[in-house]
């Protein structure tokens, strides 16, 4: 064991360093915040020299602005999300639930990447090479470029992408490979973060574009993790309901392009396939004329998304306890306001009842452009009367039962018509910006209470 580098363990709150495990840190007194590091800092990552340039200030005028040539999977959906395609020597995080299908997505990426640009590789820590080729072959991923590697040591991995220089690499799971100087064992945040940092390193030195699986635990964090958010570029996450076969793709953080991006893959028997009309697939199967759904042009990344909203009321004996709440797909906190809103300023009263919404499809929600219509949705599941055929509705609710104006509304409505929606339930003061396609009408509504009328929900008085 000579000469190897030794490790420390260091405090994430304080940055006070001991050489051994403790619960507590004995300098600012936190429990569990000592995770384990190499000990010389800076020096790291198997005696790579941390290389030093030096910059001088200059104006911002003059500042040349480089291209960066993006490597383009040719996987539409995928390259949009990144914002063109993954970067050269840029660190790529890929986190999702275990099952969900990061393995399937990356194998198909890389392949299609090394069939029609160059050279690709996949490291494994999780699965044998022989399962890797069963999976290409059933999702038509064999391409001659790529190579598959099984390694669970960061050190090789490593040395691996520098001796051979892929232009694109994977490293399948950071949860499961390490770095022999540290003792922790592998997913435990030292591990996580070191070798993330000499991964990082390698691809800036390489200029190999390297991606990193990443499980998320249940809490929904990476786990490893916030610390990992920051040591590499981009930061993706793959995710949807596992009984659908629908599948969204995330850029919740990216240094190279807009975050927030979304792209829709269907996991099929013969893995992702590119769901090019999100739209027509999220309300395929949609029954119009049932009560509690609510169409809703949401706005996910940069584009509009026709969603259904559904909400089912049922009502408890008096005497019984807690209602229970189920929320999928949408924030549980939202529903919980928007059902408090319903009932203190319109005077609908979800609160005492069971209460289930759901984003058909498995998708999940963020914009608030779809409080209206989740609110209608729960109030015409309540009432058990369903709005009429060809509504779509959106608008943000403030806690006073006002409708507010949500942006995009003329990409909101674009969507909808385009699927045949031709009657819109809108914020007030927004209609001027619209463009109504002929035979549709629009009902501008100032609050709750004006929409619950308009949709028929309550009689207006
Ligand atoms: P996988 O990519 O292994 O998930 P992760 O790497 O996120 O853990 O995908 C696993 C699931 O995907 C598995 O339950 C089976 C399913 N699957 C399909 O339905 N069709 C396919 O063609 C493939 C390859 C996987
Ligand atoms: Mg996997």
């Amino acid at each position: 064991m000579s000469g190897k580098r030794h490790s420390v363990f260091r405090c994430q709150e304080c940055g006070h360093e001991e050489p051994k495990w403790m619960g507590r840190c004995a300098s600012c007194g936190e429990w569990n915040t000592l995770a384990e590091e190499i000990a010389e800092r800076g020096a790291k990552t198997s005696g790579r020299r941390v290389a030093t340039t030096i910059d001088s200030p200059e104006p911002i005028t003059d500042v040349v602005v480089g291209d960066v040539d993006r490597i383009t999977t040719g996987m539409g959906e995928f390259d949009r999300v990144l914002g063109g395609g993954f970067v050269p020597g840029a660190t790529f995080l890929l986190g999702g639930e275990p099952g969900i299908g990061k393995s399937t997505l990356l194998l198909q990426a890389l392949s299609s990447f090394a069939r029609s640009s160059g050279n690709a590789l996949l490291v494994t820590a999780e699965e044998s090479k022989s399962q890797i080729r069963k999976r290409g072959e059933r999702t038509g991923s064999i391409a001659k470029r790529l190579d598959v590697y099984c390694e669970t040591d960061a050190s090789r991995i490593a040395s691996q992408i520098e001796k051979s220089r892929p232009l694109l690499a994977v490293v399948d799971s950071i949860q499961t490979i390490h770095l022999s100087e540290l003792s922790g064992a592998p997913g435990t945040v030292g591990q996580v973060r070191e070798s993330a940092a000499m991964l990082g390193q390698v691809a800036r030195e390489s200029g190999t574009a390297v991606v990193l699986v990443g499980h998320v635990t249940k809490e929904g964090t990476l786990a490893g993790p916030r610390t990992l958010e920051h040591l590499v570029d981009v930061v993706m996450t793959f995710e949807g309901d596992r009984r659908h076969g629908l599948r969204a793709l995330r850029a919740e953080k990216n240094r190279y392009g807009p975050a927030g991006e979304v792209g829709l893959f269907e996991m099929g028997s013969a893995g992702l396939t590119e769901v090019t009309d999100a739209s027509a697939r999220l309300i395929r199967g949609r029954r119009p004329d049932l009560a509690g759904s609510v169409i809703s042009p949401v706005i996910e990344g940069y584009r509009p998304l026709l969603v259904e909203l559904q909400a089912l009321v049922a009502k408890r004996p008096d005497s019984a306890p807690n209602p229970r709440r189920v929320s999928l797909g949408i924030d549980p906190a939202r529903v919980a306001l928007l059902a408090a809103v319903l009932l203190q300023r319109a005077g609908v009263n979800v609160v005492s009842s069971d209460l289930y919404v759901s984003a058909a499809g498995g998708v999940r929600i963020d914009d608030p452009g779809a409080d209206l219509a989740l609110a209608l949705a729960m109030a015409s599941a309540n009432t058990g009367v369903a709005l009429r055929e060809g509504t779509a509705v959106w608008g943000e609710l403030g806690l006073g039962g006002e409708c507010r104006a949500a942006p995009h509304g003329p990409r909101r409505m674009a969507e909808a018509a385009r699927l045949g929606f031709n009657h819109f339930i809108v914020p007030e003061g927004c209609e001027s910006l619209l463009e109504v396609p002929e035979g549709s009408s629009v009902a501008a509504v100032g609050s709750l209470t004006d929409a619950l009328v308009m949709a028929g929900l309550v009689t207006g008085g």
